[in-house]
């Protein structure tokens, strides 16, 4: 692993039509997308991951924190793709189970399982990493004004935070859609969150500055993707995701560059 490495700080670079040739490529392999739906925990990561990643110079030089990494679709898609450093963080996927994935992946040279609850504090040392990406997890945490905070300093000066996560296109406060109603627990309330609320959530972080707050091209694929999936909870988004029917939900990805 390049850890210890200076490494060139990562700038953005101006949007590309959106592909996905690496989610494509792998998706194009019977076993790979039978792999796909024993790992996804939500809308397809790896097409996430690809996206988002559309949007950022990486690098095999970088040392990347990828923050509620589940079971790795995103760490594998940035090892694979860019030979980046991987510290694959996870609060309800194991590291040993993670790790077992990895090396069936050919990909644990490069990254490092590590349980954490980023709501408890990370185990590392501030400036430490080139990128924190982090996919479909942040909005189970992030929806604090402390938090966001709390994870920059883990991030070298001129490093970048890159976050995709679910939104809703507006906020529903008390006028909930009766469609959406059945599906409307405590939880969703918390997590799920528009551009408008998250950018004003992030605008109050100091040591940041935000580069670019938008929705995502791939949510309809992504949540087809997902619905096929083997977890019980996909079969159980199959009704909630007729019951939207494109109207409500969105995927929104957010960078900035500390400073
Ligand atoms: C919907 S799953 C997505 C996993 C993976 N990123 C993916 O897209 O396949 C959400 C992930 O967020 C992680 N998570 C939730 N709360 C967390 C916390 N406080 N600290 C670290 N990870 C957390 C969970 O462990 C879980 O793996």
């Amino acid at each position: 692993m390049l850890i210890g490495k200076e490494v060139v700080k990562p700038l953005f670079q101006e949007r590309k039509n959106t592909v996905y040739p690496f989610t494509e490529k792998f998706m194009a392999s019977d076993k790979n997308v039978e792999f796909l739906k024993a790992a996804m925990m939500g809308p397809n990561a790896m097409r996430l991951s690809e996206e988002l990643s559309s949007h950022l110079k990486i690098n095999e030089n970088m040392r990347i924190l990828d923050l509620g990494c589940g079971c790795g679709l995103s760490t594998l898609f940035l090892v694979k793709q860019y030979g980046a450093s991987v510290f694959a963080a996870d609060l309800w996927i194991s590291p040993t189970e993670n790790h077992e994935r990895f090396k069936s992946l050919g990909i644990d040279g490069k990254v490092v399982p590590i349980s954490v609850d980023a709501t408890k504090g990370l185990p590392f040392a501030n400036g430490y990493f080139d990128l924190l990406f982090t996919v479909d997890a942040y909005h189970h945490f992030g929806d604090t004004e402390d938090m966001l905070p709390s994870l920059i300093p883990f991030v070298k000066k001129g490093g970048t935070i890159a976050i995709a996560i679910p939104g809703i296109k507006y906020e529903f406060g008390a006028n909930v859609p009766d469609e959406m109603k059945p599906f409307w627990n405590d939880e969703v309330a918390r997590t799920l969150h528009s551009i408008d609320w998250w950018k004003e959530l992030w605008k109050k972080a100091a040591g940041m500055e935000i580069v670019d707050i938008r929705e995502m091209t791939c949510c309809r694929q992504a949540w087809s993707e997902w619905l096929t999936a083997y977890s019980p909870y996909a079969a159980e988004d199959i009704k909630m995701m007729e019951a939207e029917g494109g109207k409500y939900f969105n995927l929104i990805q957010m960078t900035a560059r500390v400073i």
